[in-house]
Formats: C-alpha cells, sequence, structure tokens
C-alpha cells in the first residue's frame, strides 16, 4: 500500500563481498522487506580498484583504506537502492555499528552482528547521510541521478 503524504526517503545499501559469497544476501534482503524497506533497484557488481577507490574516497587518508580496497575488489557486491521514510537513519539502524565485534554485543540483533566478522569485513553497507545516498545511489544506476524525474 502506497502513501502519498508520507514523504519517502532513498539510501543506497551494498552486502559486501563476505556477505555475498557467505549466502547471507536472502537472509538480508528478507530483513530489508520485513523492517518495511522496498527495494528499487538492486545489481551485482563486481568492483574493480578505480571504482572501488572512488567510491571510498573519502577514506583514502586513512590506515584501512588499502586493505578497504582489496577487500572490496575480492569479489561481487550487491547495491541496493531502499525507500521507506527515514531510509537513510533507519537502514543504518538495522546495520549497526561499523565493527561488527561490538555489533555482536550491544545490537545482537543487528545485520552486522548476524553477518559480519570485524570493522573491515562488516558484511554490509549504508549511506551516512541523505547527501552520501545522492552521491552512492547514481554510482551505481545512473538513471537515478537527482532531478531527473525518473524515480
Ligand atoms: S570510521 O572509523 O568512523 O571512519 O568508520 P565509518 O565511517 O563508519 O566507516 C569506515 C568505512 O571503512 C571501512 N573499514 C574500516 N573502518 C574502521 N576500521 C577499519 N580497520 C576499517 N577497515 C575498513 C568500514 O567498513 C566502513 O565501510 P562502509 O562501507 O562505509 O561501512
Amino acid at each position: 500500500s502506497s502513501d502519498r503524504s508520507v514523504e519517502k526517503e532513498k539510501t543506497l545499501a551494498m552486502i559486501k563481498p563476505d556477505g555475498v559469497s557467505g549466502n547471507y544476501t536472502d537472509g538480508i534482503k528478507m530483513a530489508i522487506l520485513e523492517s518495511g524497506f522496498s527495494i528499487l533497484r538492486e545489481s551485482i557488481v563486481q568492483l574493480d580498484e578505480d571504482k572501488a577507490v572512488t567510491f571510498y574516497a573519502e577514506h583514502s587518508s586513512r590506515t584501512f583504506f588499502t586493505s578497504l580496497i582489496k577487500y572490496m575488489t575480492s569479489g561481487p557486491v550487491l547495491v541496493m537502492v531502499l525507500e521507506k521514510e527515514n531510509a537513510v537513519a533507519d537502514w543504518r539502524a538495522l546495520i549497526g555499528p561499523t565493527d561488527a565485534r561490538k555489533a555482536k554485543i550491544t545490537h545482537p540483533h543487528s545485520i552486522r552482528a548476524m553477518c559480519g566478522m570485524d570493522s573491515d569485513r562488516n558484511c554490509v553497507h549504508g549511506s551516512d547521510s541523505a547527501q552520501s545516498a545522492q552521491r552512492e545511489m547514481p554510482f551505481f544506476f545512473k538513471e537515478m541521478s537527482s532531478g531527473t524525474g525518473i524515480v
């Protein structure tokens, strides 16, 4: 059922290589739908180094950057555009803290508690703000550039 009076928001969700290879995709998609999100787009993508470096450019000076890029290019990822009211914050809440070890203690029902390992192999990604979502969605889905009116 759609309610046009409710202002919906979109965010980019990604299941990282370990989530895809570990067969967590179906469980994660079920959690997404049960939490009231619509999945507007989905695509399986193999990131090359260029694409991963561009996507994570804001972290390029961090000590973990090289290992992050190696991990993110190690196998296919599943990217999705999710939509619901308050989608950005609600998806971040559903996935739990960046460090999956911490998630297992403080947010045991979160997605990262379920399928993540640590801060690096944390299974899923979510845009950290509406502004990031506006950059990240067209990065994978060109037709989603803001202002096209297509979505
Ligand atoms: S931080 O530490 O506050 O900047 O973390 P955050 O902004 O939430 O996410 C940083 C992204 O880099 C990935 N990554 C790591 N973060 C922290 N420590 C280590 N060692 C590390 N290695 C990789 C982390 O998974 C975040 O990726 P995304 O895809 O944004 O969740």
